[in-house]
């Protein structure tokens, strides 16, 4: 196809990360063409309207200034292979949830899916750029399927980890930290690592730009994520300390992220962590280290997932206790679904365990969220019990025995509690999941007040 743009770029995969980082590209290079195709009709369609499928702020207006100028989505993926000279694969690699390796490695069917259909369809070389979270050693695979019937054709593969997180994806795209490009130290290698560099250096500064084998990028994205959430289950096993002798959580978080070397990011604690992301990747790399024999290394990483789901549990475990050890027939509403704030997505999301387990104990719940609702309706659509879904946070709380804010949407900060706090029945109960309210106003009006890592605030002698 002649046309008049100077690249033609694919993206395999309309998700959260192909649909924005496509979005990003399209924007800041006017001279490409960008195409996003997606097996799923659903989702094209979505794109191609005015709802788009991703909540992401700033996402709508940067899709809409681009949007059949040179940024198109659509299901044709034969017709997409054909007409591009770089493929960008960005298809979702789950955690697998059956045979060898369930529950641990990743699920690379649709992966696999995606190079076989590459293979079939291409007339000529191309760049094959994976997007995807994928366990180290993937790229190759991927080669392995690109030359596989001796095709005449040369595929090129690069890693290309993404780092954007839900929520911030438009400023981590348009002000990246830095992009991380892996290829084969080949001349062909480093021919297409330079094409890649060369569509980033449209906005991102040469000097953020690494490049590297492939297999030490692919493996840095699983370690990033490792190393994050890491920070987050550290700071979550100290606020279980701090419950039992009365420090407070935000106080130690600050004074340790004032030293220069530790920082003061990711040292918020929490209910837990959740997304698509951390618990995978954790897994992932979990998993690899198995598989190399490094058990000793294995369980350490491991252990950031058990105290994820050690906070989880405590977290209802907690509510258990505080509420005079029963929650059978009580009204809990859950004050957010979404694994974080400023998203709609609800993947690994605290939220479904602790609903799952709030129910287990026989508690109706209301659940609310200015974004996540469809979403926690499908996690939630085969529960065993009383759960129902309103979009506004008073009526939500109404006739409630207690409060638990999972996502720290701020919405929730400037909420009138005094309202609320009127309408519920007492003794009216608030476990901040996430430490974002002002707990002794809110005790002053009436509460019981349970934070994460503080002493609790209770009227009860
Ligand atoms: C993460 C990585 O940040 C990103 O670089 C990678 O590309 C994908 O995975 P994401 O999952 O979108 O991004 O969100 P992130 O902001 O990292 O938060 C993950 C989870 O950790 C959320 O549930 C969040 O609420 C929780 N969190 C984060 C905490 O509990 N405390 C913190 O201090 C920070
Ligand atoms: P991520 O968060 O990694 O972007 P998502 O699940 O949001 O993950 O998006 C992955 C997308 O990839 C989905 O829209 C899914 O339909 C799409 N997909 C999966 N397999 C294929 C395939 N073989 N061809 C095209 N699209 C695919």
């Amino acid at each position: 196809m002649k046309t008049k743009f100077e690249k033609n770029i694919l993206c395999i995969g309309a998700g959260y990360v192909g649909g924005p980082t496509m979005a990003m590209i399209a924007y800041k290079c006017p001279q490409y063409r960008v195409t996003v195709v997606d097996i799923s009709h659903k989702r094209i369609a979505e794109w191609n309207s005015d709802k788009l499928p991703v909540y992401e702020p700033g996402l709508d207006e940067i899709v809409k200034s681009v949007k059949g100028k040179n940024l198109f989505f659509s299901t044709e993926i034969e017709k997409g292979v054909k007409d591009s000279d770089i493929i960008f694969v960005s298809v979702n690699t789950p955690t697998k949830s059956f045979g060898v390796g369930a529950g641990m490695a990743a699920d690379l069917q649709y992966w696999e899916k995606t190079a076989r259909q590459i293979l079939q369809s291409a007339e000529s070389p191309k760049i094959i750029v994976e997007k995807s979270t994928l366990p180290v050693k993937t790229a190759l695979a991927m080669e392995r399927i690109l030359t596989s019937n001796n095709s005449r054709i040369h595929f090129e593969v690069l890693s290309n980890p993404e780092f954007l997180a839900e929520g911030t994806a438009i400023q981590d795209l348009e002000n990246p930290d830095r992009v991380l490009i892996g290829s084969n130290q080949t001349e062909n290698g480093l021919k297409a690592r330079d094409v890649l560099v060369e569509i980033y250096k449209n906005w991102v500064p040469s000097d953020r730009i690494i490049t590297s084998d492939i297999w030490s990028s692919e493996l840095s994205k699983l370690v990033a994520n490792a190393f994050l959430s890491q920070r987050i289950s550290s700071i979550n096993s100290i606020s279980a300390l701090c419950e039992k002798t009365d420090a407070d959580i935000t106080t130690v978080a600050r004074a340790v992220g004032f030293d220069s070397r530790i920082g003061n990011k990711y040292l918020n604690a929490s209910v837990g962590f959740g997304g698509s992301c951390f618990n995978k990747d954790i897994l992932n790399l979990v998993y690899l280290c198995r598989h190399y024999g490094l058990y000793e290394v294995a369980d350490y990483w491991e252990g950031v997932v058990k105290i994820n789901e050690y906070q989880m549990g405590r977290f209802v475990l907690n509510m258990l206790t505080s509420m005079f050890n029963t929650l059978t027939g009580k009204k809990i509403s859950l004050f957010g679904f979404a694994f974080k704030a400023n998203t709609g997505d609800t993947r690994e999301s605290p939220a479904i365990f602790i609903a799952k387990r709030l129910v287990e104990e026989k508690a109706e719940l209301v659940i609310t969220d200015p974004e996540a609702l469809q979403n926690a309706r499908i996690d939630l659509k085969n529960i065993d019990g009383k759960v129902s879904f309103i979009e506004d946070p008073y009526d939500a709380a109404a006739g409630c025995h207690a409060i638990a804010l999972v996502t720290e949407w701020d919405l929730y900060k400037n909420l009138d509690f005094e309202k609320i706090y009127r309408s519920m029945i007492k003794p009216a109960f608030i476990f901040d999941g996430r430490n974002i309210l002002d707990h002794n106003r809110l005790f002053e009006i009436g509460f019981n007040i349970y934070p994460i890592g503080k002493p609790a605030l209770t009227h009860f002698e």
